[in-house]
Formats: structure tokens, C-alpha cells, sequence
């Protein structure tokens, strides 16, 4: 008869996806113990709160983490640990946050995992990039950030698994934002101004607060990185070429609300655009890894319509992956690439994930990141 495997996360970030998390966690419990898993929660944080949980029940959380939070430290919630004597500890990061990204080799020097939806960690420098992964190592422990790319997707795992069987991976292509994705589908079916697509993505919760996030094309950039660095490259986000979508005259410098007043001069550029395109073609905002010619870009393309970029629908994104078995016809992946369900569910399953390889040799776990 098998034990239980216990598993303790400290949960980073209560926002969308952490708070959504932890109610998928109380959800799932009744299958996971069937399947001798238990996830304990002993500790959740905001940016200035923790609710340190003494009891097995989370099911209160919300109301006990208003009620019962105090102000901590990293060292607050690593002496915490320590002194219940919890093993098999996960710090998951559902932040967006550079400050926690600070503290990841303090807390994997302390005996921490870490399962992250943050993006930060891998689009540091390389530098960085290497040193985390040489802490992971010598200290046995996983880094797990399928949610980086494509949330809940099966995007990164994909790429690593080809490459690392000695598939030779020619080009990653594909909508990586779904923000951008809503906006380009819109706007290349519909006729309606650029402005207004922009407003409704923007009233659905589809783009950041500021919208100039999602069209300068960072983001997109940043998982391109990430996706480069799967394959071994060794590029910087300097490295990658960006068609940012926000004019020079509505940037920074202009205040958010001058930008919502003003986004009726972004119409006829797009409009322009949208008009010189060949009959059977839609706009569509792709990120593109070219391994040969090892150019990394981010830019407006005009795509054939039935083709799996030209046909995408609502917020969903595609990545198209070429390799030697895929040549002529990409592995394709698609599927809503964001929201907090599906970025929530794609954190439970690397914490699954990782508690099956927790049983197997330490020494093996390059296989999930480090
Ligand atoms: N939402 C999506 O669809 C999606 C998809 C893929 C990946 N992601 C990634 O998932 C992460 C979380 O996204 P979200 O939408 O849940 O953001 P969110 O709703 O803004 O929540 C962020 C949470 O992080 C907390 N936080 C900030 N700095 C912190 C720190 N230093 N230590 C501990 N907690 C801290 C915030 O606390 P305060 O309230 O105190 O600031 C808040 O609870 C981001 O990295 C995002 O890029 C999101």
C-alpha cells in the first residue's frame, strides 16, 4: 500500500491566478488524496501579507487571510517552515513580481522547489538564467514554468521534449498573446475602427489596464526568449527585434489616460495597413524564432486565412513549431493562451508534475528545468 506523498506550498500572489489556484487546490483534493497526493497550503502572501495557516482547512482562506494576515519577510516564512519541520516544500510564484524573482535562490538554498507563472526569472540576463539553474542543481531542486508560455498550453514541455530527444528544431512561430490575438482576429474580420477592437479587448479584461503593455510587444518578446533559451540559445531581450504597435507620439511620455483619449489616431494606420493586403488575408501580430538564421522577431504580419495563424478565433493562441519531422506541416499547439483558469491549472499540473518526480533520483531533473 502506498503512503501519501505530503507536499507544503507557500503560495506567492493571491491575485487572479494564485487566489484561483488555491481554490482549484481545495477542488481537487478529494482525487488527489485518491491518488496518495496531499497538497498542504501553509502559507499565502500578497505583497505586504502573509496568512500563516496552522490548520489542515483552507477553505476559509479568503476571510482568514483578511482577518489573520501579517506584515513578513522572505526569512519570516522560511523560519516558518523550518520550524514546523515541512519537507517536500514548493514555493509557487504567482506574482509578477522582480522583488520575489530576487529571493528565488535564498529560497531554493533553503530547501524550496519553485513552480512559477512569472515570467521574470527566465528573461533576466543569461547570466542569471545560468546561475539560478547552477543553485537548482547543486541543491537538487526543480524549476517548473510551463505557465510562462502559452499558460496552460502544453508549449514549453513540447519544445523541450523534441529538442532534447535530438530533434533539430528549425522555427517557433506563432500568436503568442491573447490580448493581441482578440484585437488582430476582430479587426481583420470585422469592420470596425482599430480604436474600438482596442476598447472592447480592453472593457473584456483582454489587455493590461495599460494596453500599450500588451501593442509594444514586450511581453510576445518575452516568451519568445524563453522558448530560445529552451533550445539552448543564449539570446537577450535586447537580441530581439520588436515592431512595437504603440505610435511614438502616444508612448510613455504620454500619461494613460492622453493614450484612452487619443487612440483614435491609431485608426487609420491600421486601416492602411488592413487595406494592402492581398484578398484571403487577415493581420495577425506573431512572435518568430528562426534557429538558422538566428533572428528572434516580434512584428505585424499579413497571413494567408486558411492557414493555422490565419485561422484563429476569439483570444486564443498557436505556436507552430518546425523541425526535422515537422518540415513541411509545424506541430501546432492551440488553445486559450491566458486567463486565470487556465494559467491556474497549468501551476496544479507542474505541482503534479513534480511530485511524481520527486519519488525518482534528484540527479535526473534536468528533465523539468534545472
Ligand atoms: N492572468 C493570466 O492570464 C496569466 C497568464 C499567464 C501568466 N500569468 C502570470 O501570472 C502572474 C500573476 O498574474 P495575475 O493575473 O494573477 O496578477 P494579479 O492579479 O495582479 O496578482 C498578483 C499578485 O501578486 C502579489 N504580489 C506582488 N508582488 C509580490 C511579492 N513581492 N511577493 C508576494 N506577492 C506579491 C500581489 O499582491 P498585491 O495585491 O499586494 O500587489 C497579487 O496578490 C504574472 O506573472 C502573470 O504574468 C498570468
Amino acid at each position: 500500500m502506498l503512503g501519501i506523498k505530503n507536499l507544503n506550498l507557500v503560495i506567492f500572489g493571491i491575485g487572479n491566478v494564485g487566489g484561483t489556484l488555491v481554490e482549484q487546490i481545495n477542488a481537487a483534493r478529494p482525487k488527489l488524496e485518491a491518488q496518495h497526493l496531499k497538497l498542504n497550503i501553509p502559507v499565502v502572501t500578497n505583497s505586504r501579507l502573509a496568512f500563516f495557516i496552522n490548520s489542515e482547512d483552507t477553505n476559509n482562506w479568503e476571510c482568514d487571510f483578511e482577518n489573520c494576515s501579517v506584515p513578513y519577510n522572505i526569512q519570516d516564512i522560511i523560519d516558518f517552515v523550518h520550524n514546523k519541520k515541512l519537507d517536500n516544500l514548493i514555493a509557487v510564484d504567482a506574482t509578477a513580481s522582480r522583488d520575489l524573482v530576487n529571493h528565488y535562490e535564498l529560497l531554493v538554498k533553503s530547501g524550496f522547489h519553485i513552480v512559477s507563472a512569472n515570467k521574470i526569472a527566465n528573461t533576466l540576463s543569461y547570466d542569471f538564467y545560468e546561475s539560478l539553474r547552477a543553485t537548482l542543481k547543486a541543491h537538487n531542486k526543480y524549476f517548473m514554468y510551463e505557465t510562462n508560455v502559452g499558460a496552460g498550453l502544453p508549449v514549453i514541455e513540447t519544445v523541450r521534449r523534441l529538442y532534447g530527444s535530438g530533434e533539430e528544431i528549425k522555427k517557433i512561430r506563432g500568436v503568442f498573446s491573447g490580448s493581441l490575438s482578440y484585437i488582430f482576429n476582430a479587426f481583420s474580420d470585422e469592420n470596425i475602427p482599430f480604436s474600438k477592437v482596442l476598447k472592447q479587448a480592453l472593457d473584456l479584461g483582454l489587455t493590461e489596464p495599460d494596453a500599450r503593455e500588451d501593442l509594444s510587444g514586450n511581453d510576445v518578446a518575452r516568451k519568445l526568449l524563453i522558448l530560445a533559451r529552451e533550445l539552448n540559445l543564449k539570446p537577450e531581450i535586447k537580441d530581439i527585434r520588436i515592431e512595437s504597435l504603440v505610435p511614438k507620439q502616444l508612448n510613455g511620455k504620454t500619461t494613460l489616460h492622453q493614450f484612452n483619449t487619443r487612440i483614435g489616431e491609431l485608426d487609420g494606420q491600421f486601416l492602411d495597413i488592413k487595406s494592402k493586403q492581398s484578398p484571403g488575408h487577415v493581420l495577425r501580430y506573431v512572435g518568430e524564432l528562426d534557429v538558422a538564421k538566428n533572428t528572434l522577431e516580434v512584428k505585424l504580419v499579413s497571413e494567408a486565412k486558411n492557414s493555422s495563424i490565419g485561422q484563429l478565433k476569439g483570444a486564443d493562441s498557436v505556436f507552430e513549431i518546425y523541425s526535422d519531422s515537422y518540415n513541411e506541416f509545424p506541430l501546432v499547439i492551440r488553445g486559450a493562451g491566458a486567463g486565470k483558469n487556465v494559467t491556474a491549472r497549468g501551476l496544479l499540473c507542474d505541482i503534479i508534475k513534480l511530485s511524481e518526480s520527486l519519488s525518482s533520483n534528484p540527479v535526473c531533473l534536468s528533465a523539468v528545468g534545472n
